[in-house]
């Protein structure tokens, strides 16, 4: 239970933060202000939240809950694939502890096989009988590539899990009719040649995949490609993408990262009407130096306070790219998918390529990326976290036969409630967090409004150190019941880590009242609540 402070200097001091935040970039006060005279910063800060519950906007597709899964380090291999004969228990060689994780996670979508990977990968490697697939080298993260999982292993995996498969196609060094083979091995239920030596394979009905990438990162690792010349290949590749089945594939081009806006211009004026969607990249750097990213596990409060700083640069890119999208498409046919998102940090010495650590901190990063989709629902239709195991801000780490689930996996579990539910616009006033030069919003929310009618607020609680008095008003809704859960742990670099009891896991969230219209919420400092009124 909380009592949240009223007095008219509270509100007059919340009033003046909320119309001159300090702004980013803002010079530091000086060093007399941070002597011991200075006011000590209080525990806990006031804020206001209210959800426009009767102005629903548009559905939140659950694709936007999705994860990604390359050819990349331990992420296929030992992630997912230990193979039939391993001691680790499997199902046909998948490990069943990740599958058992992912299921009960009911993540919607599961992207493959890369990333850079996809624009070398020839899935004809990846299918037949084992022992005679090749072995090549995984030119672009290292180590063999065994082709052990191929795509009947993906295809078996994405059903044990109960997930969506999309699948990215090698443009870079593949060609159109790869690709259409491709496409008709996987979906065709004719007796077409491909679909034959699909059942010879051992597999008798067709897959069901909708979602295709048509290249990754083209400007970069998919071949360096000037914007135009991407659209005219994409174009090419696209026209070529046949239906096999009932269903039509939804044709997803290989898109921006972060503020490459040329990109999105080109290849909306270009390639409107051959896309289903955009895809964006982004990543989240805590120095925003990709020779030295900074360590997933020792930081302090810059590191912290600059994460959020930077992931937070994800709203303003959605906006920029979406306002592009709007100018060439306003009746947003075009999805925005945002196929690539997380942090990524520093690898550690002799750790397997791109594999990090996960605290609290990246819990908080996810919060706030889902948040976002979930404000962008009308353009945002699919997402993918890079990426599902041992690599990046991973949602599953393992060790030999141990797993851990990380704080980000206790994110998409809390957020599962806003999977097609209504978005609900949130209107916050909160002070801001400030450190050195630096300024974020302490608060960060999204809300929808599911198809019983509770509404769903996610709320994350940027600033370490004091908690939130929230006052929450719903309009158009009385509040009668609230019930939440909330991730928190009493350090930032808190983690889950092998052979230890868990650190950073959901408990119930019991700090709220219902009072009149309103519900007053006491936020814990640095975490991440979702509570549910009904
Ligand atoms: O997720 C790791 C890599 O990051 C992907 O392969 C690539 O698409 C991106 O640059």
């Amino acid at each position: 239970m909380i009592s949240v402070p009223r007095s008219s200097a509270w509100r007059l001091a919340l009033c003046l933060l909320i119309l001159n935040p300090p702004a980013f970039g803002q010079a530091a006060p000086p060093a007399a202000a941070k002597t011991a005279t200075a006011p000590k910063p209080s525990a806990s800060f006031d804020a206001a939240l209210t959800i426009r519950a009767d102005q629903p906007g548009a559905k939140i597709d659950p694709r936007v809950y999705g994860s990604f899964a390359e050819h990349l380090g331990r992420g296929i291999y030992e992630g997912i694939w230990v193979g039939e004969g391993s001691p680790i228990p499997n199902t046909r060689g998948m490990r069943n502890d990740v599958i058992a994780a992912l299921r009960k996670l009911q993540l919607p979508l599961l992207r493959w096989p890369g990333g850079c990977f996809a624009d070398e990968y020839h899935w004809r490697d990846g299918i037949g009988p084992r022992n005679r697939r090749p072995r090549r080298a995984n030119t672009w993260w290292g180590g063999p590539e065994t082709n052990a999982f191929g795509l009947h292993e993906f295809m078996d995996f994405a059903e044990l899990i109960g997930t969506e498969p999309y699948v990215s196609i090698n443009v870079g060094s593949g060609s159109p009719r790869e690709m259409a083979e491709w496409l008709e091995y996987m979906t065709s239920d004719s007796d077409s040649e491909l679909a034959q030596l699909r059942r010879k394979n051992g597999r008798q009905k067709p897959w069901k995949v909708k979602l295709i990438g048509i290249g990754n990162e083209n400007w970069g690792c998919g071949g360096n490609m000037r914007a135009e010349f991407y659209a005219d290949t994409y174009k090419q590749f696209a026209t070529f993408v046949k239906k096999y089945s009932d269903t039509a594939f939804e044709r997803i081009a290989s898109g921006p990262s972060d503020e490459q806006y040329a990109w999105t211009s080109v290849l909306m004026a270009q390639a409107t009407k051959f896309m289903d969607g955009l895809s964006l990249h982004y990543y989240t750097l805590p120095t925003g130096n990709w020779d030295h990213k900074g360590s997933a596990t020792h930081f302090g409060e810059p590191e912290w306070h600059a994460t959020m700083m930077r992931t937070l640069r994800m709203g303003t890119f959605l906006n920029k790219h979406s306002a592009i999208m709007d100018k060439y498409d306003p009746q947003k046919h075009v999805a925005l998918v945002v196929d690539e998102w997380g942090t990524w940090y520093d690898t550690e010495p002799g750790a397997s390529p791109l594999y990090q650590q996960n605290t609290l901190r990246d819990a908080l990063v996810a919060a706030i990326n889902l948040n976002l989709f979930n404000q962008h629902s009308d353009r945002v239709r699919a997402a993918a976290s890079a990426q599902a195991i041992n690599v990046l801000q991973a949602l599953i780490l393992t060790k030999g036969p141990q797993m851990v689930l990380t704080p980000t996996y206790h994110v998409y579990d809390l957020y599962r409630v806003h999977r097609d539910a209504l978005s609900l616009p949130v209107e916050l006033q909160a002070p801001r967090y400030v450190l050195g030069q630096g300024s974020v919003p302490t608060l960060h929310a999204s809300a929808s409004r599911d198809a019983r009618g509770v509404v769903h607020v996610s709320i994350a609680n940027l600033d370490p150190n004091r908690s939130a008095q929230l006052k929450l008003k719903l309009t158009g809704a009385p509040s009668r019941k609230v019930s939440g859960r909330t991730l928190t742990a009493s350090n930032m670099t808190a983690l889950n880590d092998f052979g230890a009891a868990p650190a950073v896991t959901p408990a119930s969230f019991e700090s709220f009242r219902i009072e009149g219209e309103q519900v007053l919420l006491t936020l814990p400092s640095k975490s991440v609540t979702v509570v549910s009124i009904e």
